[in-house]
């Protein structure tokens, strides 16, 4: 057939044939994903999914700068090994406010993407400054240092903007109260109630159990709160939205 005949000048011509195999993964590429830039349901809307709190987003930068995403993943695939393990598999919009997300393909600790709630802030504590002590296996890092680590809110409320510049609907409102709210977060006996409007469920207690804001505090802030926004006891994935 003709066709094939011109074919064999493909065949023997490895920089044609390069030029050719990258013109159709091209198009493959883009026949696949540019409809997931236009697609509404690219991520569905979750109700409770909520930005982070200026205390629990400062406790992430902090999981980013120590490198925890090396050991830890992020997302729960829809397997039942990991169903079983770790709980519900992980939802698009549980990670649409993370810039950027924590995924991660590396699990040398278990993932994280739920592990808010499972423990108490005591156990946080004791196994960031000593994993042994509390999992005498462990091989992860100590992290004591973060309880001498006071930090103050100088920085919050231009993070916030800076997510609000890459889509995180931070509202002026709430970038007017970050150091308010980032305060109020860690302090029980701290008038929450601002707090709680804007940002619904939010935890509000002395996380590492220290008089000063430390970077412990945050740490835990934030790893309370990983993966319970969403109210898995009423939320069915295949209802229509
Ligand atoms: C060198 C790899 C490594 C690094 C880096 C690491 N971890 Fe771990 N992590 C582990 C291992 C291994 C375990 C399982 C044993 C244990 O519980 O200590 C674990 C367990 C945990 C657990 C308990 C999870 C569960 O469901 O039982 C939490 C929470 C945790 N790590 C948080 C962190 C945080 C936060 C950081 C960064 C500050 C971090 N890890 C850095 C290896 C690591």
């Amino acid at each position: 057939m003709a066709i094939l005949e011109k074919h064999k000048i493909l065949e023997k011509n490895a920089s044609l044939l390069l030029v050719f195999s990258f013109l159709v993964v091209t198009i493959g590429g883009i026949v696949q994903i540019t409809p997931l830039f236009y697609l509404e349901n690219t991520i569905e809307k979750v109700e409770g999914v909520r930005p982070y709190t200026p205390l629990e987003l400062t406790g992430r930068d902090i999981y980013v700068r120590e490198g925890c995403y090396v050991c830890h993943s992020q997302m729960i695939r829809p397997m039942r090994d990991e169903v079983e393990r770790y709980g519900h598999y992980s939802l698009a919009a549980e990670s649409m406010y993370d810039h950027p997300f924590q995924w991660g393909s590396k699990r040398t600790g278990p993932d994280l993407a739920r592990v808010g709630g499972r423990y108490s802030d005591e156990w946080h504590v004791d196994h960031l400054t000593d994993p042994q002590s509390v999992v005498p296996e462990s091989i992860m890092p100590k992290y004591g240092f973060l309880s001498d680590r006071i930090i103050g809110a100088q920085h919050v409320a231009q993070r916030l903007e800076t997510d609000a510049m890459v889509g995180v609907p931070y509202s002026d409102d709430m970038i007017a109260a970050a150091v308010e709210d980032f305060r109020a977060q860690a302090d029980p006996n701290a008038d929450a109630s601002g707090m709680q409007d804007r940002y619904p469920g939010a935890q509000q207690r002395n996380f590492d159990r220290q008089p000063q804001v430390t970077e412990m505090d945050a740490l835990v802030a934030y790893l309370q709160v990983l993966g319970t926004m969403v109210d898995f006891s009423t939320f069915n994935p295949d209802a229509p939205r």
